[in-house]
Formats: C-alpha cells, sequence, structure tokens
C-alpha cells in the first residue's frame, strides 16, 4: 500500500477534521502519500484531489465542519457515478480509500466496497442513528449545543410563564431529542420511536398550568413532527402561551467536544492501520470504549434506536 485517500461526505459534523488531521498523521508514519478528495463524493467523482501532509492539517482540530468539506451528491448514488469514482481512483493510484459520513454516505462505501475498492468507513452523523457504534462523530458536541440552547430557553420560559417546543434534528432518530430531554430536565420528549398523545400532553400541562408550575419545555425530534404544526394544534389547550424555536443548523457546527476530538483522532489512526494490514470493507466504531470493526455489509443491515432505558428516563424524569 503506497497511496490511500480520505474525504467527508453527508451532513458534516464537529470532529470530522480531528479524524482526517489523524488519518492524514498515522498514514504518514506508515511512509503513505494521502490525498484528499474535496466535497465528499461530488468530488470523487470529479477527481477533484489535494495531497495531504503533516501541515495541512494541523490547526484544524479545534474547528467545526470540515476543512475537506461535504456534499450530499446524488450522482453517486448510480452505478455510472460509482465507475467514475472507480476510475479516478484507479487513475489517481489510490490503493485505500477512508471514508468518514453518516449512514448514506457508509451505503456508498459499500457500493464502492463492491466494486473492489478497499475501504474503511468512520460513523459521522449528529443523528447517532449508525448500528455497530455507541456514539458517532458530531453526536456529543451536538448535544452540547443543543443543551446550551435549551438552558437558555429556560430562564426566558420560566421568567414569561411559557412553554416551548424546541425542536432538534436527527433525520429519523430521536436520540438527540431523547438524550437532551434527559439532560435539560425537559418535560416531554417528542420522538419517532415512540407513539405519543398530544391531548394527554396538553391534559397534563394544563393539569401542572393549575398547580401554579407555569413553564414548560417539550423538545420534539424533528423526524417525529413539525414543531410550528404542533404548537398550532396545541397551544388553545394547555392554558398559557406557547412558543416555539427550531434549533436547526446551529447544532451542526461549533468546536468539537473533548470526546468528540479524542473518538475522531481514535477512529482516523484505526482506519488507517486497517487499511493497512490489509483489512477493508469496514466501519470503525465504538464498542465499550474499545474501537471495533465491523464489515459495512452489516452495519447497513443492521437498525440503531434510542437506547429504551434512556427513553424510559425521559418519560420518568419528565412530567
Ligand atoms: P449522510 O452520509 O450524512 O447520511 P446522505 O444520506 O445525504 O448523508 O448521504 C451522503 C451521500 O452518500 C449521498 O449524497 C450519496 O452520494 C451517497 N449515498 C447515500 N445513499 C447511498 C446509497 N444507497 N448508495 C450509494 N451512495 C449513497
Ligand atoms: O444527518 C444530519 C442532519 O443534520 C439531520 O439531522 C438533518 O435532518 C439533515 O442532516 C439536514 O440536512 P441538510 O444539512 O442537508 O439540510
Amino acid at each position: 500500500m503506497k497511496k490511500i485517500a480520505i474525504l467527508t461526505s453527508g451532513g458534516d459534523c464537529s470532529g470530522m477534521n480531528a479524524t482526517t488531521r489523524s488519518a492524514v498523521r498515522t498514514a504518514l508514519r506508515h511512509n503513505l502519500q494521502v490525498m484528499g478528495f474535496r466535497k465528499g463524493y461530488a468530488g470523487l467523482m470529479k477527481s477533484d484531489a489535494i495531497p495531504l501532509d503533516t501541515k495541512s492539517v494541523s490547526g484544524i482540530m479545534h474547528r467545526g465542519g470540515t476543512f475537506l468539506q461535504s456534499a450530499r451528491s446524488p450522482e453517486f448514488r448510480n452505478e455510472e457515478g460509482q465507475r467514475k469514482a472507480v476510475e479516478n481512483l484507479t487513475a489517481l493510484g489510490i490503493d485505500g480509500l477512508i471514508i468518514i459520513g453518516g449512514d448514506g454516505s457508509l451505503n456508498g462505501a459499500l457500493a464502492l466496497h463492491r466494486l473492489g475498492i478497499p475501504v474503511v468507513g468512520i460513523p459521522a452523523s449528529i443523528d447517532n442513528d449508525i448500528p455497530f457504534t455507541d456514539m458517532a462523530l458530531g453526536v456529543d458536541t451536538a448535544l452540547n449545543n443543543i443543551i446550551y440552547a435549551v438552558d437558555c430557553i429556560k430562564d426566558t420560559a420560566s421568567s414569561h410563564a411559557r412553554a416551548f417546543i424546541i425542536e432538534v434534528m436527527g433525520r429519523n432518530s430521536g436520540y438527540l431529542a431523547s438524550v437532551a430531554a434527559v439532560a435539560t430536565g425537559a418535560e416531554y420528549a417528542l420522538v419517532p420511536e415512540v407513539e405519543f398523545d398530544l391531548s394527554d400532553i396538553c391534559q397534563h400541562l394544563n393539569r401542572r398550568y393549575q398547580e401554579g408550575r407555569d413553564n414548560a419545555i417539550i423538545i420534539l425530534a424533528e423526524g417525529a413532527g413539525k414543531a410550528h404544526e404542533i404548537a398550532a394544534s396545541i397551544k388553545d389547550a394547555i392554558g398559557f402561551e406557547m412558543r416555539v424555536t427550531v434549533l436547526g443548523h446551529y447544532q451542526r457546527g461549533g468546536a468539537p467536544s473533548v470526546f468528540d476530538r479524542l473518538l475522531g483522532s481514535r477512529l482516523g489512526k484505526r482506519a488507517v492501520e486497517l487499511l493497512v494490514s490489509g483489512e477493508q470493507g469496514v466501519m470503525v466504531g465504538l464498542s465499550c470504549n474499545n474501537i471495533i470493526a465491523t464489515p459495512l455489509e452489516d452495519v447497513i443491515k443492521g437498525e440503531k434506536r434510542p437506547q429504551d432505558e434512556v427513553l424510559r428516563l425521559a418519560e420518568i424524569l419528565g412530567i
């Protein structure tokens, strides 16, 4: 193995830079040349590659996002796009590819693996919906962003006797919402994994209001409904004022937490070591604080939902 490449794909997240830095520096220790494709699979299909050395990855670890940039690239879902990518990798003499991204990007990694490219995937998505890793990159930083915002909103909610619906990201996963609800002491977490009854919630909030508890926080996972629609449907039934905050892309940025910097550094190193040892077609992940490798085939077939214990905890500690 002489030359490897790295790309970041799909929704960016904090910790991608630490991962790239670690992979580049580990590769250099193994006397490998390293290239970075810009803008994920879009850059791979256009052969938009830059050489990476130790200097190109210095001073980036504390920055959110990804200096290699990312993209959603629908053309890569087609065989034609994937074949173009293989041609470009072959023309550049790349013997191994590290793909840092979410579940969509890992599907792309599996497609390249099936076309004979030695790949290692690294799970990176604030949604934490990727199986075979306890945590994906970016989740911890996103949660810290969320709890900072919710704490701020709680101050104003209690000053004005208001209820707030705070919508968080997560695509079809309620992980961010359920953990954020536990960590902020929110009254409710509404998540796609658990059915909820809005009239029950209204009755509870109304009863609490009559008892003098005049503010409330409901954390809504985006996959469980639209905040403005839910607010409109319940605002007259809770007995007090309601406001909505959609946290949006704020959640995805910012300086990575220690956890994400360390996780990225560990995963990036292991990904290179696996390629060097000839193991490929796998995703590296975190399991009980160990770094493990799981075949991409299993990752893509697998399913991950928030831990029932956390969902139950949010429910018990809430109202
Ligand atoms: P994420 O990786 O954060 O989940 P996406 O779902 O948008 O983000 O996926 C990122 C990119 O991965 C897509 O734009 C596409 O290029 C590629 N991709 C997604 N799904 C597949 C698939 N089933 N097969 C091949 N490539 C895919
Ligand atoms: O997958 C990460 C994520 O932030 C989801 O939580 C969210 O639904 C989506 O990406 C937003 O995508 P975009 O940045 O393309 O608007």
